[in-house]
C-alpha cells in the first residue's frame, strides 16, 4: 500500500464521518446528510433545454469493451455490459462505450467496430439496454442514447494485445519514451486525417440509421482526439494555433451534420491534465510498485505537450483553452458536453481515481478523493460559466457508499446538471436507482475501486468487474487474472 494512510471510504459507516473527513482533508465536495425519494430527488428531476429532453439526471459513462470478437462484434460479454448501462435507470446513456470508426483505429483488438457488418450486432446492444432500462424504470421516456465514436491514435493495438501501433500526431518528449518510439516513427500526415474524419462521417450516419440519439465525438484519454487539442508542435493545417487545434472537430462536426443532418452531437473531452506520472523508483520494490510521481519536466518547460494545464509548471491545471474549447462548442450548436480528465495511461490518478492500482499503474500518489474533488470543481467551474451547455461529470465511483449524497448535493446545488456514473455501472448499477427510491442499499455490490477491471483487459482478458461480478467470481477468468497479475 501508500506510504501514507488513506482512510478506507468502505470502513467509514455514516454520512456524518464520510463528511468530516473530507473537510479534514480540505477538500470542497458537496455532500448531502439524507437522500430524498421520488420526484423530491434532484437527481431524479426531467432536464430539457432545447430539443432536447432527459428523463432524469442519472448517466452512463462510456465503459470500454475489450470483450468484442476478432471482427469487432459484440459478445456475450458485451450484451451483460449493456444490459447493466440499461438496468441503472439512467436517462441518458453516454455513449454505451468507445466504438472504433475502423479496424486501423482500435485500441485493443477486441474493441468494438462500427461498420456494415457490425450493424446488427449494434443495433441488438442498443435493443436490450432499452428492454433492461424499461424493466428497472417502467418506460423509456426520456431515455436518450449516444453512441462514443473513437480512433485510439497513440494508443491504438488493433491485431494483438502486446503490439502497440500507435498512430500519433505529433512527437511527445515522455510518451514517446514509453511507447519506444525513435524521432523516425511517423506521424499522421494531413490526408490520412482527412480519411480519418470520413471515417468518422460514416460512422455517424450509420449510428443515425440504428437509432441513436446523439454521437460523441471522442476528445478524451489521450486517444486521437484528445491528441488534437495538445499538438501544439504539429505543423500544418491540425496543428499549432487554437484554431489548427481544434479543425478536427469542426470538420468532424461538419461532415456529420450533412451527412446525418438530425443526429445530435457530444463531446466527452479531458478538460484539464498533468504530465505523466510513474511509479516512484525509490518506493517500488521487486513486485510492488511504488506511489506516482510526476516524471521529469524542467526540461521541457514551456511544457507544449498538454490541453489544460499550466506551460510554467505542467503538474498544475490551467482552464484557459478549456474555457475557449467550451466556446467553440457553443457556437458549434453543440450542448451534450462530458468532463473527463487525463489519461488511464499516463495520469491515472487524476483520471479514475482509485485505491488500488491498475498491475501496470502506480499506487495513489495523494488521497483519491483528491482526483475525486479535482473533476466535481471543474466541472462546477465550468458549468457556471456555460449555463446553457449540458454538463455530465465524472469521477463518482470512488465515493463509494455516499455516492448518492454527493449525486444528490452536487444536482441540487447545480454543480453538474448530470451524474456520471463509471465504474460504479459494473459493480451496482442501480445505486442511483435504488437510493431515490428508497430501496435498502446494497453495500456489499458497491465498487471499491480494486481496478481489476482496468488491469484485465491490459493483460488480455475481457473486462469486467473480477471481484464482484458473479459471472466473473465463477469463472477461470478469475484464475487468469491472477496469474497475470503475480507474473507482473
Ligand atoms: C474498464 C473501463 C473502461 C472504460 N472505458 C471508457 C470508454 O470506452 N470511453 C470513455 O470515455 N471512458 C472510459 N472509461 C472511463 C470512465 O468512463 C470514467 O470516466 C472513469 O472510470 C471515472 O469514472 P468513475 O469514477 O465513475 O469510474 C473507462 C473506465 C474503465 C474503468
Ligand atoms: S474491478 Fe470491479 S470493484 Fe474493481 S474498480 Fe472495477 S468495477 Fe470496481
Amino acid at each position: 500500500m501508500s506510504t501514507f494512510p488513506i482512510l478506507r471510504l468502505g470502513t467509514v459507516k455514516d454520512v456524518t464521518r464520510f463528511q468530516d473527513h473530507v473537510h479534514a482533508l480540505g477538500l470542497t465536495i458537496p455532500c448531502d446528510s439524507e437522500i430524498a425519494r421520488g420526484a423530491e430527488s434532484p437527481p431524479r428531476r426531467p432536464l430539457a433545454r432545447g430539443e432536447i429532453k432527459i428523463g432524469n439526471r442519472i448517466a452512463v459513462q462510456p465503459m470500454e469493451g475489450w470483450d468484442g470478437t476478432a471482427d469487432g462484434n459484440p459478445s456475450e460479454h458485451t450484451i451483460e455490459r449493456w444490459k447493466k448501462f440499461g438496468r441503472s435507470g439512467g436517462k441518458l446513456i453516454w455513449g454505451g462505450e468507445a466504438v472504433a470508426v475502423s479496424h486501423q483505429g482500435r485500441a485493443n483488438p477486441n474493441q468494438l467496430v462500427i461498420g456494415k457488418h457490425t450493424l446488427s450486432g449494434l443495433a441488438g446492444l442498443r435493443k436490450v439496454l432499452i428492454e433492461e432500462h424499461r424493466r428497472t424504470t417502467g418506460s423509456d421516456e426520456g431515455l436518450l442514447i449516444g453512441l462514443q465514436l473513437t480512433h485510439s491514435g497513440r494508443y491504438c493495438r488493433p491485431n494483438r494485445h502486446d503490439e502497440p501501433e500507435p498512430r500519433i500526431l505529433y512527437h511527445h518528449p515522455i510518451l514517446d519514451r514509453r511507447l519506444g518510439l525513435s524521432g523516425e516513427h511517423a506521424v499522421l500526415t494531413d490526408a490520412e486525417i482527412e480519411a480519418i474524419l470520413e471515417e468518422f462521417h460514416g460512422a455517424a450516419k450509420m449510428a443515425q440509421e440504428l437509432g441513436f440519439d446523439f454521437v460523441d465525438i471522442k476528445h478524451c484519454h489521450g486517444y486521437l482526439g484528445h491528441e488534437f487539442l495538445s499538438a501544439h508542435t504539429r505543423e500544418g493545417k491540425y496543428g499549432g494555433s487554437f484554431e489548427n487545434r481544434t479543425r478536427f472537430l469542426r470538420e468532424a462536426v461538419q461532415g456529420i451534420r450533412a451527412i446525418a443532418p438530425g443526429i445530435d452531437i457530444g463531446v466527452r473531452f479531458s478538460a484539464f491534465d498533468s504530465v505523466p506520472f510513474r511509479p516512484d523508483p525509490a518506493q517500488s520494490t521487486k513486485g510492488k510498485l511504488g506511489p506516482g510521481i510526476p516524471e521529469e519536466q524542467e526540461n521541457l518547460i514551456p511544457y507544449r505537450w498538454g490541453f489544460g494545464v499550466d506551460q510554467s509548471d505542467p503538474r498544475k491545471i490551467d482552464l484557459t483553452e478549456t474555457i475557449r474549447f467550451l466556446s467553440l462548442l457553443e457556437e458549434l450548436k453543440i450542448r451534450l458536453v462530458n468532463i473527463t480528465a487525463g489519461s488511464p495511461y499516463y495520469n491515472p490518478h487524476i483520471q479514475r481515481p482509485a485505491l488500488y492500482p491498475p498491475s501496470d499503474g502506480y499506487l495513489p500518489p495523494e488521497d483519491p478523493l483528491i482526483g475525486v474533488a479535482q473533476q466535481l470543481n471543474v466541472t462546477r467551474e465550468l458549468k457556471t460559466r456555460f449555463p446553457n451547455l449540458i454538463f455530465v461529470g465524472s469521477a463518482y465511483t470512488y465515493l463509494q457508499d455516499f455516492l448518492p449524497h454527493v449525486a444528490q448535493a452536487a444536482v441540487r446545488e447545480g454543480w453538474t446538471d448530470l451524474v456520471g456514473l463509471g465504474r460504479m455501472v459494473l459493480t451496482y448499477p442501480e445505486i442511483l436507482w435504488d437510493a431515490t427510491e428508497g430501496n435498502a442499499m446494497q453495500h456489499k455490490r458497491v465498487c471499491r475501486t480494486f481496478s481489476d477491471c482496468t488491469t484485465a483487459p491490459r493483460k488480455g482478458l475481457p473486462s469486467g468487474c473480477y471481484p464482484l461480478d458473479s459471472y466473473y467470481k465463477s469463472s477461470r477468468l478469475a484464475e487468469r487474472l491472477k496469474a497475470a497479475k503475480a507474473k507482473q
